[in-house]
């Protein structure tokens, strides 16, 4: 089993890696993703699990044993710009490797057993994050999500042909292996844990208008500019979220004409934010935009906020986390809260019951190149996806 984790590993490797950074670029309907789209197939046609793909991309290779509401396990092959090894692929290779185990323990489950591979997770391509599995969910139309673009102007109706989706008919309970994206087990000292829950989080554009002007020759009393608007919201919203102990990242920004010798005419930024209440989150994105908007008035240029996508609180399934936090022989793992997004929190709030496993990431670091997982870790995470996967079944 260690043979079959440590393979797969080495297979996914090099794929999308940037020889610069090390980091990981796999866009979603890109070469390097759909790369890794084979060769999962492969992977399920070598362990004779039957694939069943959707019209956005989504797919489950199936263990067609027994009968009634399947379990279902996996991650994504997605990654953000210049990503880590980690985030989504750990899943995926996970549960390739707990179905070996369960075959090598000589298992043999009542119910069926998918892998799933959900495609733009992380919503680096389209904007919204866990795109696949909102769409077979049924938590976003594809009328809807039709018309969402690229940066480069292509509409995903032009990438892939439709939405239609069954892949989640017969899914009884889902469980998705994870890296962990923080520090808590390492500070805990424990090699994996289990999710209680997902902090509310959205994405909001921040249009900033200015006027644009020559940069040597315009007083700067004169300028309406919209990057110092930009800079000073930037500075207040890192100070609203660490003041309340939420979070609030100016990650992307795009600048209108965008040279060296100009005021510019605009500033696009995206604010992420997250907070652990609903009402915390809405209250914390008007504290900003609300700043925002002052500090526009200062400085004559002007600023709209839009909410391109909210995602409200999710708790798993109480029971379920603590059945499978309890499988650990040595006492129960830790059960701990997690500020990022997943498929996970899609389906749970479809209404599937859902349990996550986390597994210690020594770097705390995720979303870069710097992420990291040790083998044994990975190893004591794909053994307990299996014993949950074993009970689930039985
Ligand atoms: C996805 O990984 C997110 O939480 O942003
Ligand atoms: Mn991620
Ligand atoms: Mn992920
Ligand atoms: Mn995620």
């Amino acid at each position: 089993m260690p043979d079959d984790f440590e393979r797969m590993w080495g297979d996914l490797a090099p794929v999308g890696r940037s020889a610069s950074s090390g980091g990981y670029f796999r866009q979603p309907f890109a070469s390097a993703e759909r790369e890794l789209a084979q060769w999962f197939v492969e992977q399920c046609a070598a362990r004779g699990l039957r694939v069943e793909t959707d019209e956005i991309g989504n797919a489950v290779g199936w263990w067609d044993v027994g009968s009634g509401p399947a379990v279902l396990t996996g991650s994504h092959l997605d990654s953000v710009l210049d990503g880590g090894a980690y985030d989504g692929p750990l899943g995926v290779v996970s549960a390739l490797a707990a179905i070996d185990l369960m075959r090598a323990r000589g298992v043999v489950p009542t119910r069926p057993v998918g892998v799933s591979v959900f495609v733009e997770e992380e919503g680096s391509r389209f904007g919204l994050a866990c795109l696949g599995s909102r769409l077979a969910s049924g938590a976003l139309s594809w009328e809807a999500a039709r018309e969402l673009r690229d940066r480069d102007g292509v509409a995903l109706g032009d990438v892939v042909p439709g939405a239609a989706s069954s892949l989640l008919s017969s899914v009884g309970t889902f469980v998705e292996l994870h890296v962990e994206q923080g520090r808590d087990l390492v500070d805990r000292g424990a090699a994996i844990g289990v999710a209680s829950e997902i902090w509310p989080h959205g994405r909001y554009r921040f249009d900033f208008a200015g006027a644009a002007n020559h940069a040597g020759t315009t007083r700067m009393e004169d300028r309406q500019d919209p990057m110092l608007t930009y800079a000073m919201t930037a500075l207040a919203a890192n100070k609203q979220a660490r003041l309340a102990g939420q979070r609030a990242t100016f990650g992307r920004v795009a600048v209108t004409p965008n040279g060296t010798n100009a005021v510019p005419s605009a500033v696009t930024a995206w604010l992420d934010a997250r907070c652990s209440t609903d009402a915390g989150l809405a209250e914390l994105v008007d504290a900003i935009g609300r700043q925002g908007s002052e500090r526009a008035d200062r400085d004559g240029t002007s600023l709209t906020v839009t909410a391109e996508s909210v995602s409200g609180a999710v708790t798993f399934d109480p029971a379920l986390a603590a059945a499978v936090a309890a499988d650990h022989e040595g006492g129960a793992w830790p059960i701990i809260p997690t500020q990022a997004g997943h498929d996970a929190g899609i389906l749970s709030a479809a209404g599937i019951p859902t349990a996550m496993l986390f597994v210690r990431n020594p770097t705390g670091v995720s979303h870069s190149p710097a992420e990291h997982a040790e083998v044994a870790d990975c190893l004591v995470g794909v053994s307990a996806l299996a014993d949950t996967l074993d009970r689930l079944t039985r």
